[in-house]
Order: structure tokens, then sequence, then C-alpha cells
């Protein structure tokens, strides 16, 4: 068995071998907090899951796009799913390998389209007709020929929160199973452009097999089709979205990787015979429990309806809560036996929706104590922002007994830098 990333040792919680108080002491709060050993437990679990079919992981970059993290992933050989010429940029300067690269994405513009293929990725993710024929006619621009695979939307439902579902026809991404058969053909034609690969990419936060396998299914019988119409594939990707456990009570635990790799092995055999590749775009299922946001309490208060636990962490630094009414684990850093009360867990943004927690039962938490929100590592540092002029948090990784601060708090001249009076 492996430790668990963030553990406490007798009454304090450490991340591996630091503790979160002596972190907190010299970085100050809020604070993400990553755990390297578990980073790569978890890259390596997914790919070990995949075992015995030829297969690539592309890392969704967007899920956690830090240096410092990219470069552990890179290292252990992860390839990088991006969805723009920002991500490629971030993965190229963590010493990620571009020829690893797949590129996804509604909205790619032809400048993107240049710079990744100048950088020589392995392929773009094609999710319409208009993308197509602009990606074909920028290779051409250059003298190249991009390869490409078609994203098709398999109208799946992956049961999960509707702004993190992409699978179903009434969401924006990928290109029609019908369309998806003649788009094909007409690839073939096009001197700027390769087919080499399908794929989808049905949603995130996935808590069952079943939608995963579904949409193998329905890929499936295109790859056949496809076949027959003399379009033979290199590969077929069946995207991220596996989910990790939150620690919500009444809420099921999503399937482990290797339960997935079960499912997705088993949905996969047709097409064992045709020799094509399997290619997967994990984010969540990688990075999301090796972090957390480290906060401290400032105030507290209780009127007729309500307690409020006021922390210094808020909506801009893990906008997740706010934005999909997500559930993240809290715990004290110190003492974690007492007596409960029932709490908000709120930020000093100036907006109701500011909560990280809303009528949790956890023990009473004292002004100026530290407050540890977990799983966090996936879409928390990524998706903060500036709003009320908060300088974005500080990230550290740690690595056994020592931590490195990957990314340094924003002072306050980062955030006016470029602005003028007029
Ligand atoms: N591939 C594509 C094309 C994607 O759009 C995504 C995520 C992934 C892979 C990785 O999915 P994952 O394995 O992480 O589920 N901000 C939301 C999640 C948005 C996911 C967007 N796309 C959240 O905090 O829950």
């Amino acid at each position: 068995m492996v430790a668990a990333p963030f553990e406490y040792r007798g009454n304090e919680l450490y991340c591996e071998g630091v503790s979160l108080a002596r972190i907190a002491a010299e970085v100050g709060t809020p604070v993400y907090v990553y755990s390297k050993a578990e980073l790569e437990r978890a890259y390596r679990a997914f790919d070990a899951a995949l075992d015995g079919i030829p297969h690539r992981v592309c890392y969704a970059v967007k899920a956690n796009s830090s240096l410092g993290v990219l470069s552990v992933l890179a290292k252990l050989g992860a390839g990088a799913d991006i969805v723009s010429a920002g991500e490629l940029f971030r993965w190229q300067k963590a010493g990620g390998d571009p020829a690893k690269v797949v590129f996804s994405g509604v909205g790619k513009t032809p400048g993107e389209m240049r710079a990744a293929l100048a950088a020589g990725i392995a392929w773009f993710n094609v999710e319409s007709v208009e993308e197509l024929h602009v990606l074909d006619a920028v290779a051409r621009g250059e003298g190249l020929r991009a390869r490409c695979a078609l994203r098709v939307n398999p109208d799946v439902d992956p049961e999960t929160h509707p702004y993190i579902s992409t699978g179903l026809k009434t969401n924006k991404f990928g290109i029609s199973m019908a369309e998806a058969r003649a788009l094909a053909t007409t690839a073939k034609t096009m001197t700027g452009v390769e087919l080499v690969g399908v794929d989808f990419h049905i949603g995130s936060q996935l808590t069952k097999t079943s939608p995963f396998t579904d949409a193998i299914a329905r890929l499936v019988e295109l790859v056949q089709d496809l076949q027959r119409d003399g379009v033979k594939l290199h590969h077929v990707d069946i995207g991220g979205g596996l989910g990790i456990d939150y620690g919500k009570a009444d809420t099921a635990a999503p399937p482990s990787p290797a339960e997935y790799g079960v499912a997705v092995r088993a949905a996969l055999a047709p097409l064992a015979a045709l020799g094509v590749e399997l290619v997967t775009e994990p984010g969540r299922v990688i990075v999301g429990q090796a972090g957390a946001l480290v906060t401290r309490v400032l105030y507290r208060k209780r009127n007729e309806a309500k307690h409020f636990t006021i922390i210094d962490g808020a909506m801009n630094d893990l906008m997740r809560p706010a934005l999909y009414n997500s559930y993240h684990p809290i715990k004290p850093v110190v003492d974690p036996h007492r007596p409960t009360i029932t709490t908000d867990v709120v930020g000093p943004v100036c907006e109701t929706g500011d909560f990280i927690a809303r009528d949790r039962e956890l023990p009473e938490l004292a002004a100026d104590e530290l407050v540890w929100i977990g799983a966090a590592g996936a879409y928390g540092a990524t998706m903060s922002s500036n709003y009320n002029t908060r300088p974005r948090a500080p990230e550290v990784l740690v690595d056994g007994d020592r931590y490195t601060v990957i990314r340094a708090r924003e002072t306050l001249e980062h955030l006016i830098a470029g602005e003028r009076l007029a």
C-alpha cells in the first residue's frame, strides 16, 4: 500500500515528509501544495492499467499546467493533450516532447495551427468540417501535411455535471457520427491533411465505466465502417474523463484506473486485429489527489441562520465549488479530533457564490488556524483568477522531506504589468 499524499503524523497534517504548517509559515497562505510521489504514482497506475494494449497517455495539460508539474510527468514519458498554443508553450518550457502532443479543442486559430505544426506535434483532433478545411489550407501554406484525427460526438450521456459533459449532441464538441464517415472520405482527398485517427472525449469526472464503453462501441462501429471505405487508421483516442473520489459521503467512488482499464480493453477487443493504437487524455485522475489548497482562517461569525468560517482562500483560488457546486474535502491542518459544528466555509471575495463548502460538518475551526482543502490538484490553480485584485496563490511541490516553490506568489506589480493610464 502506497502512503497517502496527505496524512496526519501525530496531530499534524503532512504532505509526504513535510508538515503543511511549515510550508504555510515559510510560503504564506493560501498556497497550493502538490505531492510529487502521488503525481508519479497516479501516472504510473493509469499507464499500467492499459498494459497489454499498445497505447499512449497524453496528459490533459488544462488540469494542471504548472511547469513544475508538467516536468514531473514529461520525465515519466507522458505525452500531452493541449487546447491552446499557450499550453504547447508551457509543455515545451517544462521539457515536454512536442512530438507526443495532441491538439484538441473546438476553436483552434490558424496561428495556433501554425505554431503546432512548427513544433512538430503528433496530430490535431479536428472538431468540425470548417476546421478541417482551415487546417488543410494552413498546412499547405506551410508546405506540410498535418496529421489529424476526427473528434466525433458519440451522443452518450456521461452522467456528470452538465457544465463538464461534452459527448452529447447538445454540446458544442465534436462532429456527429453521421457526418464523420463522409468527412473521413473527404479528408483522404486533401493534400494538407493526413487522417490518422478518430477521437472522442465525452466529459469529465465520470463515475461509471458504462459511458466509456457505450462510446467506445460507437467508435468501434465507425472504425469498422471506415475500414470498409478504405480508410485505415493509426489510432483511436478515447479522451480523458475518469473521475476521482472527492470524499463526499453519499457519493459512490468512481472506478479505479484498473477497473477502467479492464472495461476499455473489453470494449476495444473488436479492434485488436486492426492494430490500431489506443490514445488517452487523462487530466484529473493524474493530478487531482496530488494537490491541496492550504488556507488560514480569518474570522468566524454566526447569524440567525448560519455559521460562517471565513478563510483567506477564495473562489478566485479554487473556482470549482462556485462554478459546479463541487465538493472538496476539508480538514484542519492541526488537531483533527475535536467537536464539530456545521459551517459555511467562505472566502473574502465579494460574491455570495464565493464558498468552498456549504453546511459542512467540521471540527470547529479557530481564527488563525490552517485549513486543508483536498483533491484540488486538478482544475484548481489552472482555473484561478485575479478577481478582486487578488494575487494568485503560489504552488509548492513536495518531494520526500523537501519542497520547491514551483510558482511564486504573484505580486501586486505583476497584476498591473501591462496596464497604463489613458
Ligand atoms: N481531453 C479533452 C479534449 C478535454 O476537454 C478534457 C477536459 C480532458 C481530455 C481531460 O479530462 P479529465 O480527465 O480531466 O476529466 N474544470 C472542470 C473540468 C473540465 C474538463 C474539461 N475538459 C472541473 O473542474 O471539474
